[in-house]
């Protein structure tokens, strides 16, 4: 820091600081810069000023600031937004957190009046308020994000209504699907995941203002006036809950958390199909990188980060519940601590969403490799079984009988549909010729046909379904 600028701000600090005249030594230089937020929550900017907005409007509204101050106000902040939003606002250190920061700037433009703003209000129930905005808005872009995302993978999966590839359990070939029945299950989970900010933007939207520090104001405030302005559902109904709880910040968490856990094992998918070794897809070369050493190597790196930074979402989810386990009511410092791990969270959430919808239209599905993967794996082996029960046998003999007609298939290194009728004859008399349409990945599909099933026809289904619905969701 310049010589000047030290200067500046020490004498800014002896003057400006709210709680300095109680002091008797300044706070200490690494205190100063332990204690400061303002480098992370100036962010919040423009949603403490719409707040500070709608508070002088209540203020002025009850005849506890004038219409003139309520003028000063509103023409104050509306150049301090000004100059934030052209990058030319000058955040300072010593005035702490986004809070102070433009108070004292609107007291330096426009006077006493800029000195009024604060009445009836703490930055404990004022901070509280600008985490709502800023996370409100959060939620609604959540949505919106994982709605693109929902319709790219309707159009893949729509490509890919009767393209079949295996279906695993424990990773292994267990029966054959198609690929857009594998699909829509991510459809559905991100369907949850949306109606859980919906959910979690329903306790977001109430206003803690008015709570002041922790007990209320004795000013004659109209609470529900400022919750109208500012577009809340209504008010925090417990003043000391009201500065405390950051319940809705875990929940938003908590709803990140899940919802980047459902694309980190759709990217665990990705990642293993397009390793040679599987060859189902590919990845547009645009979200992968090479190797400085191994010329052959195309590396899927945005599903291998989505993964990765699936644990940092997952750890500010601790470090919130972690945060709020041992605070006694009702606001305390620690609370500054919520920030970082939100905004990162919300940046993470939003960024990732935005490049895996995009990602959905890079991906380009190597059919043959499939469907080889699905004939090779005995993946009909239940449907020979179920031919059997259909047939009058007991389904425990049936699996028993299959059992043995796959020992067979393996010794002679063929499919079940490669062996004659004869030979699986050989296993029960009732098999007849119509056993081979069953033994067909094709056929095996095709009869799983009910409302979430994976034939074709219930797929074009489930996705009209969706397109219908998506966006009262
Ligand atoms: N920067 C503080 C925070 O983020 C604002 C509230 C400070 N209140 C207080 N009483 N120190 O939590």
């Amino acid at each position: 820091m310049s010589e000047q600028n030290k200067e500046t701000t020490s004498s800014l600090n002896a003057k400006s600081q709210a709680w300095s005249g109680r002091f008797n030594e300044p706070v200490a230089e690494l205190v100063k810069r332990y204690t400061a937020s303002v480098d992370f929550d100036k962010r919040l900017a423009e949603f403490d000023i719409q707040g500070s907005v709608a508070h002088a409007q209540m203020l002025a509204a009850q005849n506890i600031i004038s219409a003139a101050d309520l003028a000063a106000i509103e023409k104050g902040l509306a150049e301090v937004k000004q100059e934030v939003q052209a990058g030319k606002f000058e955040w300072l250190l010593d005035l702490e957190d986004v809070h102070l920061n433009i108070e004292k700037a609107l007291t330096d433009k426009i006077g006493d009046a800029g000195k009024r703003l604060h009445t009836g209000r703490s930055r404990n129930d004022q901070v509280a308020t600008d985490i709502r905005l800023y996370l409100r808005a959060v939620c609604d872009d959540a949505i919106a994000a994982i709605k693109k995302l929902q319709m790219s993978l309707l159009d893949l999966a729509e490509q890919h209504a009767d393209t079949i590839m295996p279906g695993f359990t424990h990773l292994q070939v267990a029966q054959p699907v198609t690929f857009g029945h594998h699909l829509l299950a991510y459809y559905e989970m991100l369907k949850r995941d949306a109606s859980r900010f919906a959910d979690c933007r329903k306790r977001i939207n109430q206003l803690p203002l008015g709570a002041a520090a922790l007990a209320g104001t004795s000013y004659p405030i109209d609470r529900e006036m400022v919750a109208k302005l500012l577009g809340f559902d209504g008010v925090c109904q417990n003043s000391l809950d009201a500065v405390s709880d950051r319940d809705f910040a875990i929940e938003f968490t908590a709803a990140s958390a899940l919802l980047m856990t459902h694309l980190s094992r759709f990217s665990e998918e990705l990642i293993l199909w397009c390793s040679p070794r599987f060859a189902f897809i590919e990845i547009a070369d645009r979200f992968c990188t090479g190797s400085s050493i191994m010329p052959q190597k195309k590396n899927p790196d945005v599903p291998e980060l989505v993964r990765g930074k699936t644990g940092r979402v997952n750890g500010h989810l601790m470090a919130l519940l972690t945060l709020m386990k041992g605070q006694p009511l009702a606001y305390n410092k620690d609370n500054q601590e919520d920030k970082e791990p939100l905004f990162d969270t919300a940046d993470t959430l939003l960024v990732t969403l935005e490049i895996y919808a995009d990602m959905m239209r890079g991906i380009t599905v190597n059919k043959d490799n499939m469907r080889q993967a699905a004939f090779e794996g005995y993946a009909t082996a239940t449907d020979l079984a179920d031919y059997l029960v259909k047939k009058g046998m007991p389904f425990r003999d049936a699996h028993e009988v299959v059992a043995l007609a796959v020992k067979q298939a393996v010794q002679k290194q063929c499919d079940l549909s490669e062996l004659s009728l004869g030979e699986l004859q050989v296993f029960s008399e009732s098999i007849t010729e119509d056993v081979f349409s069953v033994l067909t990945l094709e056929g095996s599909v095709a009869s799983r046909n009910h409302v979430g099933g994976t034939a074709p026809q219930q797929v074009l289904r489930a996705i009209a379904r969706a397109k219908e619905t998506i966006h009262s969701q």
